[in-house]
């Protein structure tokens, strides 16, 4: 049967390179939720376009990257180290990453970041360029083009350019923040309008949308309609798109030995204890110095609890060489120092802290046997971790505290305690909460939020999106 073919551009490919020899590769599965939910896509022909995650200069490397990438459906897109400096650590991760998260930087660094930016906004032009030439290499006629994320907010501009017939989506997986926010970059005008270019932008929910909408009228001057943004009566579809996870892969996986296996061998690790998991990339937006306090004030408020209850903080490494990052690290092991030093006992540590990542198999072990899953982001696009929890709790019927900052909190409301992450006593108390909640309130919490994750799928968004798509190229051809 025919399957439509799909160009997948993301600055992340859902696997990263690391050299083993000169033309010997390890491909590993790249962290983060927007791979995550990018690889339960089905129904299509898809083909990755994006960074491996590493800089290789040679031919050799480079030929044989490219083939080793080429199995796995991706095709690579080589950024040299000044260009991963400037646009990828500079631009993306320093500049737009905190404001589209409503995170300022601290005056000083932000003068000082300023005087670099626009070297650095030159560059993420210069990268999305080189993004596009190899989407331009590969486009078929047909194809539907699909952008990703923060990091290609130029890209649709210069698709455009070079094949006004092109179709073109874009989606950001992270929040878009009040035009207020918007408003302070020196390049905000040019970032919309390159958007703009594309025939549908997507977003995870309505807010993100209308304050999307809402700079563009602002900011641009231009028309703000049901539909979209207009511009001289060219409309470019705005909608929301909710992400969700491919959930039958975390459902058959809990049947797998491996899985039963870390199931059985964790539960005697853990025996006696009840089990409070935290997972997140260890990123100032997930707040996690705000999770370790509220842990340690639910200690002081609850010594009975000290040698009955564990935080399993597991904080997979990311953009280590920006500093803040860095910076975050320091920080976030001097609180676990301290709670540990404040509350353990000869033979155990409230708080178990790793700065590693989990396979697949682990994960979802993990999920499985976790009575409460801690979620404390001041701003989160969607989060995907909860789903995740969620889609593995058939049995134990654990549950949920959630930001309700996270994009998440819209569709998990229902099911989840939601919290301020900024208020201590509001999160300590909701733990408390949480461990001493009767069975019949945690079934019915689960079962609401169980339905959810597996009807509002991975497969399910794309479809969405790619069909909302198809029908605005449609009707832009019928008005024109
Ligand atoms: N994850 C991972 N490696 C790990 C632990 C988790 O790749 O060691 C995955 C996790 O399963 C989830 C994603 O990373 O799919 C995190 O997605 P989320 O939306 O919660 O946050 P993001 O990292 O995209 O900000
Ligand atoms: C978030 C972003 C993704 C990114 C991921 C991991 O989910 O929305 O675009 O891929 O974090 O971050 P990294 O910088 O390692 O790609």
């Amino acid at each position: 049967p025919y399957k439509q073919r799909l160009l997948v551009v993301a600055n992340r490919l859902p696997v990263s390179a690391v050299r083993m020899g000169d033309d010997n590769w390890k491909l590993n599965i790249s962290a983060g939720g927007l791979v995550s939910s990018l690889l339960g896509l089905k129904g299509f022909e898809v083909k990755w376009i994006g960074w491996a995650g590493v800089s290789v200069t040679d031919e050799v490397g480079q030929k044989s990257l490219t083939k080793s990438l080429a199995k796995e459906r991706c095709i690579p897109v080589f950024l040299d180290e000044e260009t991963i400096d400037q646009y990828y650590n500079g631009y993306c991760n320093k500049i737009l990453w905190p404001m589209l998260h409503y995170l300022g930087l601290p005056q000083e660094d932000r003068l000082s970041t300023t005087q670099s930016t626009q070297s650095q906004f030159d560059m993420y032009k210069k990268a999305n360029r080189m993004f596009a030439d190899v989407v331009n290499k590969h486009y078929q006629q047909g194809d539907i083009v699909w952008c990703h994320d923060y990091h290609l907010m130029f890209l649709p501009q210069v698709l455009k350019e070079f094949n006004t017939q092109m179709t073109v989506g874009w989606f950001l997986h992270t929040p878009f923040p009040s035009s207020e926010i918007h408003r302070t970059l020196p390049t905000r005008s040019e970032l919309l309008r390159s958007v703009l270019a594309a025939d549908i932008v997507g977003f995870h929910t309505y807010d993100y949308a209308r304050h999307f909408v809402s700079a563009c009228t602002k900011i641009l001057g231009l028309e703000g309609t049901p539909e979209g943004v207009e511009d001289q009566g060219k409309l470019t579809r705005v909608a929301t798109f909710p992400i969700g996870i491919d959930a039958s892969r975390f459902i058959r996986a809990l049947d797998l030995p491996e899985v039963q296996e870390y199931i059985t061998d964790f539960r005697e690790r853990f025996a006696g204890r009840k089990l409070i998991l935290g997972v997140d990339r260890l990123d100032m937006i997930k707040g996690i110095p705000q999770k370790l306090l509220a842990f340690e004030k639910f200690l002081e408020e609850n010594p009975d609890w000290c040698s009955k209850v564990v935080l399993l903080q597991i904080a997979v490494p990311t953009r280590t060489d920006v500093p803040e990052y860095q910076k975050l690290k320091s920080k976030v092991h001097e609180i676990v120092g301290r709670v540990n030093g404040r509350f353990g006992t000869l033979t155990s540590v409230p708080i178990h802290h790793l700065d590693r990542s989990l396979d697949f198999h682990a994960l979802c072990g993990l999920y499985a046997l976790t009575d409460v899953a801690l979620v404390t982001s001041l701003r989160d696009g969607m989060n995907l971790v909860s789903y995740e929890f969620v889609a593995c709790q058939a049995l134990k019927k654990g549950v949920l505290i959630l930001s309700e900052f996270a994009g998440a909190a819209q569709s998990l409301g229902a099911g989840a305690i939601l919290v301020n992450p900024w208020n201590i006593p509001e999160v300590a108390s909701a733990i408390s909460y949480a461990l001493n909640m009767p069975s019949e309130e945690r079934e019915k919490r689960h079962q609401l939020n169980f339905m959810h994750v597996t009807t509002h799928t991975a497969q399910e968004w794309a479809k969405m999106f790619v069909s909302e798509l198809d029908e605005t190229v449609v009707e832009a051809q019928l008005r024109a």
